[in-house]
């Protein structure tokens, strides 16, 4: 069963049973105590401490974890992955234990055509808390989990808390046995590879206090009510669905793993430490991927020191393999297409996800080699003179100079038997974070050195601005960097800096995008202008190139902005403004700006808020907005001093420092702010501002992204045309498409149910002619064969024992039938009470096929299942079962 299929189900299942569908936050928790989502229940927090009312008694989610504690384990072990699905329904004083562990049974156990997910029952396995006799009882009693597969474990497993102050209590977990050839027998208390974890039931019903351990920690009290939080690896489940030995050779995952082999031609199963690096670059890639599309970033702290720490891993892992261009593009690329299918918001975004990791993989490789030169020249100094500690002034260099994350060096370095100075690693990073600071505003110049455009500025003084009123003049080039140096000349195809006396060029600042444009030199040469910085206060660098002619200092100079993007730009800032205004007067004072920015035709909007924003009330913002495009106010600059603009209640913007006199923008009776940007004159300019919603981008902070002007309207027309589109298909109106495509999609599970009937009565209509066609092989009777590619699990368990039943009793039978399913083998082996006798037992028939076939499998005597790798061995499997039968006589 594929990993879309058992999300589709589990959604289905709760959804069918009174709970409401919750979509996956983003892995950006909207929680200070966490860096990102490590658990499915973490959206719900609020409503199990009683902070918030729940909308509805019970939920059902999926949601998208993240978990880096176990980094290290990543593809030695079966089952650690640094992203991953989790599973869960969850009930907020509504049904507790019982109902809990009624739900969960039904839908692992009950059959595949009914719904569930088909396992075995006798494969499971129950875990419950030490002192917990209720949920033991209940297991025993209601559910008939027989006494001998019922363990009772301490707190450090059977306690679940988020490890921080919050809700916590007993859990129960449900375990999976996956057969003898994964180790010894005795329940997951003494073989956890064996008997796998799937599914967690949490009885959460006490508030936890502080504490370091697992164990060890105060009980504050009873939360509100009596809560259910599950959580079921998707992963972990879609291993044993679809018969593979690791959740990274599941379909999502393998996928990554095959590209990975294509571009290194390593082939996977060729030694275990080239199958770890494979494993690792699978999971660490699709962990990249999923981070980059909730919006974090590769940096050196937080989230974004996360995501830069696992990609690089990743990419190094690559070279260990032997690539040596680059890959992530193409690695990208396969998680994007399997992962897009349950997140479409993927695929919408891929331009995006693409470049940040393209950006990150370009940065790293630019510096690895050398940084591992670096790396084994320290690692052989500090060998050389007998220490076993690499000197964090080394660890430093390579963060500092060669992008290597500490853990990387840490890793690498425990790799050839040395350990790090963390300490003086750290002291010197706090040092540096200390320069930075210092340094911040320089650097957006991508030249950490100023002291070029100081001389520049004390040469020259400040650049006056003369684009609130103009886009275009006269102007004196008094200073000229190329590549980054003070030049008195450049020439054609010189990336040049560019510094004026004057200019009608806005420097990027205050959230508003740089003009772009082109400066005309009085020697008829031409600089083509694309981003505006003010490195130095005051002083404005025109970034550009020359496109014709010799440019030199101390020339006359003739500015063109770029007048339709300027407007634009203008556009998105006004509308900025409005909506600061109208998210204040909805939300009050907390919403208020943390940041913003304003392109052509869009803008983004930072701002304080402790929830989400219902879409009610962005609805009501945007609908203020646009009404007071429609009063044609009036908006105008006044500068004034900081006194009188409090005086006259002009909002300020977050973070930014003002002098004495400032820059006010008001417009009409709506909103006053300080602000240093260009804007419109009235705000009928607009047009038309469209929100395209809000999400969180940080505790507390929220972002709505919103379209201006004709990118509004472009925006509404297309949409236009979809819904134009689908009422056509439809043939109703548009305010009937909710109700109608529901209507069908629910027809279409209805039908999809009943192909899977038709499909399982069919391959069961086989079994007459199977049974009959059994074959006599020294007094057993064999029916075996090859059943159509395609035949599910399920339905190939179901038609063997149906060969089986119709095989009279007394006689010893052994029914083996195989099928591939894709390009797999597959294999379902069962036997009578007669044959068992003779010793002919279905998991060592199976056994012996699914070697054939290159894989394992296993289960009980009478019957039992496998398979492998390899379709082209299918006879020689069959071959080796008859066989097995005929030295049983
Ligand atoms: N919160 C529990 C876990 O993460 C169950 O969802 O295991």
């Amino acid at each position: 069963m594929e990993s879309a299929e058992i999300r589709r189900r589990w959604l289905s299942f709760f959804e069918e049973r009174g709970h409401i569908v919750v979509p996956s936050a983003s892995l950006i928790a909207d929680d200070p105590t966490l860096l990102l989502v490590p658990a499915g229940m973490v959206p719900f927090k609020p409503y199990f401490l009683g902070e918030v009312a729940p909308p509805a008694p019970r939920a059902t989610s999926v949601q998208k974890c993240v978990r880096t504690p176990d980094i290290e384990e990543v593809g030695k072990t079966t089952r650690h992955g640094t992203f991953f699905q989790m599973c869960g329904n969850f009930s907020f004083g509504d049904y507790f234990k019982e109902g809990a562990i009624k739900l969960a049974w039904e839908l692992l156990t009950s059959s595949q055509a009914d719904g569930g997910y088909g396992l075995d029952p006798d494969r499971l396995w129950i875990t419950v808390y030490e002192l917990d006799d209720e949920a033991e009882r209940i297991w025993r009693d209601v559910i008939g989990v027989p006494t001998e597969r019922i363990q009772r474990l301490g707190m450090a497993d059977n306690y679940w808390s988020m490890g921080v102050p919050g809700p916590c209590g007993p859990c129960s977990e449900i375990n999976y046995d996956r057969g003898p050839e994964f180790g010894v027998e005795g329940g997951p208390a003494v073989n956890d590879e064996r008997y796998v974890e799937i599914w967690n039931l949490v009885f959460m019903q006490y508030e936890r206090g502080a504490g370091e351990s697992k164990d060890d920690f105060p009980i504050l009290g009873e939360l509100p009510s009596k809560n259910i939080d599950t959580g079921l690896g998707l992963e972990r489940l879609a291993m044993i669905l679809q018969g593979v030995r690791n959740m990274y050779e599941t379909d999502t995952l393998r996928v990554v793993i095959d590209k990975a082999t294509e571009l290194t031609g390593v082939r996977y199963g060729a030694n275990e430490d080239t199958d770890v690096a494979l494993r690792v670059v699978a999971d660490h890639m699709r962990t990249s991927v999923m981070l980059i599309g909730d919006g974090v970033t590769p940096g050196n702290e937080g989230r974004g020191y996360v995501l830069r720490r696992i990609m690089r891993r990743a990419i190094r892992n690559m070279r260990i393999l032997g690539s040596d261009g680059p890959v992530v593009g193409e690695l990208v690329d396969v998680v994007l297409k399997t992962m897009g299918q349950q997140y479409p918001e993927l695929l919408t975004d891929r331009k995006r996800v693409e470049t940040v990791a393209l950006a990150e993989e370009a940065a790293f490789l630019k510096t690895l080699k050398a940084g591992t030169n670096i790396l084994d020249t320290a690692v052989t100094e500090t060998k050389a003179s007998g220490g076993k500690v690499l000197p964090g002034d080394k660890a430093f260099l390579l963060h500092d100079t060669w992008g290597f994350p500490i853990d990387l060096t840490l890793e690498m370095a425990a790799e050839q038997g040395l350990t790090v100075d963390q300490e003086g690693f750290r002291t010197l990073m706090e040092e540096q974070r200390e320069r930075a600071k210092a340094d911040a505003r320089a650097k957006k110049t991508g030249h950490a050195d100023v002291s070029a455009y100081r001389e520049v500025a004390d040469a020259a003084g400040a650049t006056e601005f003369t684009g609130y009123t103009h886009t275009d003049g006269e102007a004196t080039l008094v200073g000229l960097l190329v590549n980054g140096v003070s030049s008195p000349a450049a020439h054609e195809g010189d990336e040049v800096e560019v510094v004026l006396d004057r200019t009608p060029f806005y420097a990027e600042g205050g959230g508003q995008r740089a003009d772009t444009g082109r400066i005309k030199l009085d020697s008829g040469a031409v600089v083509k202008v694309r981003d505006v910085q003010q490195p130095v206060p005051g002083v404005s660098v025109h970034k550009g190139v020359v496109q014709v002619g010799e440019v030199t200092v101390g020339s006359g100079a003739y500015c063109h902005i770029d007048v339709g993007r300027r407007r634009a730009i203008a556009r998105a800032h006004s509308a900025t403004h409005l909506t600061h205004q109208a998210l204040r007067d909805a939300l009050g004072p907390t919403a208020a700006q943390a940041g913003s920015e304003n392109s052509p035709g869009r803008f983004r909007f930072d701002f304080g808020s402790p929830t989400a924003v219902p879409g009610t009330v962005l609805n009501d913002v945007e609908q203020k907005i646009n009404e007071v495009l429609g009063r044609e106010l009036d908006v105008h600059a006044e500068v004034m001093s900081m006194d009188e603009a409090k005086k006259q209640g002009a909002i300020a913007e977050f973070g930014e420092k003002y002098g004495d006199r400032v820059r006010v923008v008001t417009i009409g009776d709506f909103s006053k702010e300080l602000c240093g940007g260009t804007h419109v004159h009235n705000t009928a300019q607009l047009g038309l501002v469209k929100l395209l919603g809000e999400s969180s981008i940080g505790s507390g902070v929220r972002r709505v992204e919103a379209l201006v002007g004709t990118d509004a309207y472009n925006f509404l027309a297309r949409e236009h045309t979809v819904v134009a589109q689908l009422t056509e298909l439809i043939k109703g109106r548009p305010e009937e498409l909710p109700e109608k495509i529901s209507g069908m999609l629910s027809k279409l599970k209805d039908a999809e149910k009943e192909i899977e009937r038709f499909r399982a009565e069919k391959v069961l209509q086989a079994a007459g002619g199977l049974a009959e066609g059994a074959r006599d092989i020294r007094g057993v009777a064999l029916a075996s064969g090859r059943v159509p590619d395609g035949t599910s699990a399920d339905d190939l368990r179901k038609l063997v024992l149906d060969v089986r039943h119709r095989i009279p009793g007394d006689r010893p039978a052994v029914v083996a039938l195989f099928t591939v399913v894709k390009d797999r083998p597959l294999t379902v082996i069962a036997t009578n009470e007669a044959a068992r006798e003779r010793g002919l037992k279905a998991g060592d028939l199976v056994r012996t096929a699914a070697k054939t076939l290159g894989g394992g499998g296993g289960g009980k005597p009478d019957v039992a299942q496998g398979g492998g790798q390899d379709p082209a061995a299918i006879d020689e499997a069959l071959a080796a079962v008859e066989r097995l039968v005929a030295e049983s006589a």
